[in-house]
């Protein structure tokens, strides 16, 4: 699933967003540069182009020519210069993900994009259309995708350790946003803002990484759903808790909770996935285990870099017991990318559908569950067929 070898050359890399103080920004420089996968050499890093650029030469040490005041100039300048980026990463608020992904792929970039991809599940299938026309990778940041420990869930479904699916619990229900801290937080402001954040809050902030990951894990297809949601902070003008119930093609169901005002909680980022033989369950908080219960008998853990692991989990970077997390996590999917992105250059299509990565269809589908969720919470939490 995940790759364990390097590029020969690393793919000159640029950064829109993911400027000093961002939430983002230093965890996409730390993984797309830590295997020399990709070197950043340009950025327009701020919505202000003197922060931006401040930043950019005084403490990521670029040339001062090539931080810019703005996506435009740095799409339109670097796609022109011989030694220009090859590709980018977008770590901006929601609403401009659209636009700077769009000018990107029609100049010849790579593309490796924020969630929640876009506003609407139209344009993201745009931008689908374009990176296909163009022969460029698009990439979505779902970041907990690359543990070792989900490549061994994934593989456990798979080959039938918990029987037919029956149930997916999914959740990614925090504290931090329990009062009304958007008034001292900036990157919380916009979050709660729809011109900026789109039609959800928690939905599409935490609820697509849930969805995703139940997904990738259980491997199947939402059929409908019926969402509530709600915002207890009464300011905030869009949700900040959701429930959502989902009904699976294959006749299983699905809960997903995602909640900004979990008091007590700090990620809880969960997922279970029972079978009719057994169960596995997931927590971001303790990624470098999965617990497994066949059925019968109690939940054992089962740990990263264990000879016991299917083949396809065998990727981590350090013997178990010394613990993996996020960034590592982060740099697997950035090799995984790299190494799409250079198949796609040399057309190699055979390799590049070969390489796993999350990409715009996952970008695609949680746009459209978030639409989905809108449409129903927003109609008396009715059920939609997604
Ligand atoms: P933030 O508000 O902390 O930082 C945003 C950064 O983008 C700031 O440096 C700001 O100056 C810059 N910026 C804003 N507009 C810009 C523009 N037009 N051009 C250039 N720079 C611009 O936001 P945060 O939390 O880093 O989120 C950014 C994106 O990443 C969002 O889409 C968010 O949903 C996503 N995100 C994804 C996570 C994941 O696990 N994959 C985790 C956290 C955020």
């Amino acid at each position: 699933m995940i790759r364990t070898d390097n590029l020969k050359q690393p793919l000159r890399w640029g950064q829109i967003g993911g400027g000093k103080g961002s939430q983002i920004g230093y965890i996409h420089r730390d993984a797309a540069q830590r295997d020399r996968n990709f070197k950043l050499v340009a950025g327009a890093f701020d919505v202000n182009p003197e922060r931006g650029r401040a930043f950019g030469v005084e403490e990521l040490g670029l040339d001062a020519d090539r931080c810019y005041d703005d996506y435009k100039q740095m799409i339109e300048v670097e796609s022109k210069r011989e030694d220009g980026i090859q590709a980018v990463t977008i770590a901006t608020p929601n609403s401009t993900h659209y636009a700077i992904s769009k000018m990107a792929l029609e100049h010849g970039m790579h593309v490796v994009c924020e969630k929640p991809l876009t506003f609407t599940a139209a344009e993201s299938e745009e931008l689908k259309e374009i990176a296909l026309k163009h022969n460029r990778v698009f990439g979505v940041m779902y970041g907990y995708t690359g543990y070792p420990t989900i490549a061994q869930a994934r593989e456990m479904v798979k080959r039938g350790d918990i029987g037919k699916v029956r149930i997916v619990h999914m959740q990614f229900a925090h504290g931090y946003h329990a009062e009304e801290v958007e008034k001292n937080d900036p990157g919380l402001a916009w979050r709660v803002t729809p011109e900026a954040s789109g039609p959800s809050y928690v939905l599409g902030d935490i609820g697509t990484h849930c969805l995703q990951m139940g997904h990738l894990i259980s491997g199947m297809e939402m059929d409908s759903l019926s969402c509530m949601r709600k915002s207890f902070v009464e300011s905030r003008q869009l949700e900040d808790d959701a429930h959502v119930m989902i009904r699976y093609k294959n006749g299983a169901v699905g809960t997903l909770w995602c909640s900004a005002v979990a008091v007590g909680n700090v990620h809880d980022f969960k997922v279970e996935v029972i079978g009719e033989k057994g169960t596995i369950r997931w927590w971001d908080e303790h990624p470098n285990q999965i617990e497994y219960a066949p059925l019968g008998e109690p939940f054992r853990k089962l740990d990263r870099g264990m000879g016991y692991l299917h083949d396809a989990a065998r990727f981590e970077r350090i013997g178990g017991g010394h613990p993996e997390g996020l960034f590592d996590s982060w740099a697997n999917l950035y090799r995984n990318m790299g190494h799409a992105m250079i198949a796609a250059d040399n057309d190699a299509q055979q390799e590049l559908a070969s390489i796993w990565f999350p990409g715009i269809d996952d970008g695609i589908e949680g746009v459209r569950f978030i639409e989905r969720c809108v449409e129903s919470a927003d109609n008396g939490s009715q059920w939609v067929n997604v």
